[in-house]
């Protein structure tokens, strides 16, 4: 029994839910990370052209998937008849299940960081022995539930009461708390050198192919492509409301507060003497040992500590939402559940499904072991998995709708894109998705051994400080004015443009 399907309610509710699915762990931790050890500035530069040339465009193929559809991963397929459309479809739920599974206990343990900030608990103690102490803790569980019970909570409220609503108050609050933070940040005495290892172009970084290997994996990763997630999101979308423009605007959005997360990370890092431990944290775990001594030293470092956490959660909760959406819309539409039911049940089995992780983390000592299971899990569906159904997406829109899937792009558009966009995504994606996965592949198997070293590994010199050179000055404003400028522009351009289409209406 098919029930009724909501859509977004209002324009500016579907900005705030996809750049609330978009913004995650992935832009306020990862991201940064990148841009520093991969040339600074000059990271933007692969990570800018792959977004454009090719994850933008694997996003419209999910959402013109969606709304073409207007049904959960599973019938999406089904209905355009892709072969074995039913059972390709499912990885649409399952594979989100699995990454919801870890990404929630991280959001869990960013809930507990507020508390901890706040409080100043770890103030005067050892970070990493408080960060160790904390995963042999019983609050890993306490924390885990609370963040089920968020997303699970929100998302019974159904799409328009429960994920707009929400992302209308987090995504925007998210904005806010960056800014304060990036302005506390960039203001300490010292902040000049944490702004020069970010922004100051490094040129060997854009000769250096693992760059355009992390950045082809970052730019799928933060669109959250190949979740489910994406697809699901583009089936609420109204007709009225042209896919291009929007999907631009949510992807500079996206950006810009990866741009803004480096800014309230660096500065304060090198003024406070960590510099160089921030600058090499790759690893999600040293969020939560080594920020925490940045805080400690900081003025009022407990307020914009915990500040710190609670945009972090706010950006981990509103993508772990859309995470696990795709099979409450299954239940719902498929097997015929009501929302709630539905809300609960995926809840109780996502709960399940974190406590190996849990409890690895509980039983198991040392932080490498501790970390050990959560760490192959992501590699197996955030780098392996992921790009598999994001290219099955693009191939459904490209090889399996063609005139239906390019009239659906074009759908209510102000501006028209023309023809050459469906062997773009017919052919030139899935080329990137391929060698994102082929890259991907070898990579794990090179470092479990299991392969020789067949990726260059080219090291990047040590960063050297200089000062904040014109070249440091003009990315800045260059990287600003596109992101920033563009995210701006094209909200407003793709708000107005809906009221005018009102008023013709009228
Ligand atoms: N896009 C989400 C993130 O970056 C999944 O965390």
């Amino acid at each position: 029994m098919r029930q009724k399907r909501e859509l977004w309610k209002t324009h500016w509710g579907m900005i705030f839910a996809m750049i609330g699915t978009e913004v995650g762990l992935g832009n306020i931790w990862r991201f940064p990370y990148l841009v520093g050890k991969y040339g600074g500035g000059v990271f933007l530069i692969p990570y800018i052209v792959l977004l454009l040339g090719a994850a933008v465009f694997a996003m419209i193929a999910e959402w013109v998937l969606g709304r073409h559809t207007r049904r959960d991963p599973l019938g999406a397929f089904e209905k355009i008849k892709f072969p074995f459309g039913r059972d390709i479809g499912a990885w649409g739920i399952i594979g989100p299940f699995f990454l919801y599974s870890y990404y929630i206990v991280i959001t869990g343990w960013v809930i507990f960081f507020i508390a901890a900030s706040l409080g100043r608990l770890y103030f005067g103690q050892d970070s990493e022995q408080f960060f160790l102490n904390f995963l042999a803790s019983p609050w890993i569980f306490a924390v885990h539930a609370l963040a089920i019970f968020i997303t699970s909570g929100i998302l019974a409220l159904g799409v328009q009461k429960g994920i707009e609503r929400a992302c209308k108050f987090m995504i925007p609050t998210l904005f806010i708390l960056l800014i304060i933070v990036a302005i506390r940040s960039i203001t300490l005495p010292g902040a000049s050198s944490g702004i020069e290892f970010y922004m100051r172009p490094r040129w060997e970084g854009l000769l250096n192919p693992q760059t355009w290997i992390a950045a082809l994996g970052q730019v799928f990763f933060t669109l959250s492509l190949g979740m489910g997630a994406m697809l699901i999101y583009g089936s609420y979308l109204r007709n009225e409301w042209g896919i291009p423009a929007n999907a631009l605007a949510c992807t500079l959005g996206n950006t810009a507060s990866s741009i803004l997360a480096g800014f309230a990370i660096f500065p304060a890092a090198f003024a406070l003497g960590f510099g160089a431990l921030v600058g090499g944290s790759e690893s999600i775990g040293l969020t939560f040992f080594v920020l925490p001594r940045v805080f400690e030293k900081m003025p009022a470092g407990w307020l914009f500590g915990g500040l710190f956490f609670i945009l972090l959660s706010f950006g981990a909760l509103s993508s772990a939402i859309s995470i696990q959406e795709p099979s409450i819309a299954w239940l719902k539409e498929e097997v015929g559940w009501r929302r709630k039911k539905s809300a609960l049940i995926t809840g109780i089995i996502l709960w399940a499904m974190g406590l190996p992780f849990l409890l690895n983390g509980f039983l198991v000592g040392g932080l490498g072991k501790k970390l050990a299971l959560l760490g192959k899990m992501d590699i197996i569906i955030g780098q392996l998995a992921l790009p598999l159904f994001g290219l099955l997406s693009v191939i459904a829109v490209g090889h399996f709708m063609r005139k239906a899937g390019y009239q659906e792009i074009n759908k209510n558009a102000k501006h028209k894109i023309g023809t050459w966009i469906m062997p773009w995504i017919r052919w030139v994606v899935p080329i990137f998705v391929l060698l994102l996965f082929f890259l991907s592949l070898i990579k794990v198997l090179q470092d479990l051994g299991r392969i020789p070293q067949i990726l260059p590994v080219v090291t990047m010199p040590e960063f050297q400080p200089i000062g904040i050179t014109r070249s440091t000055i003009a990315m800045i404003i260059t990287i600003c004015t596109i992101i920033w400028g563009g995210f701006v522009f094209m909200t407003y351009r793709v708000i107005t443009t809906e009221k005018e289409k009102a008023r013709n209406k009228k």
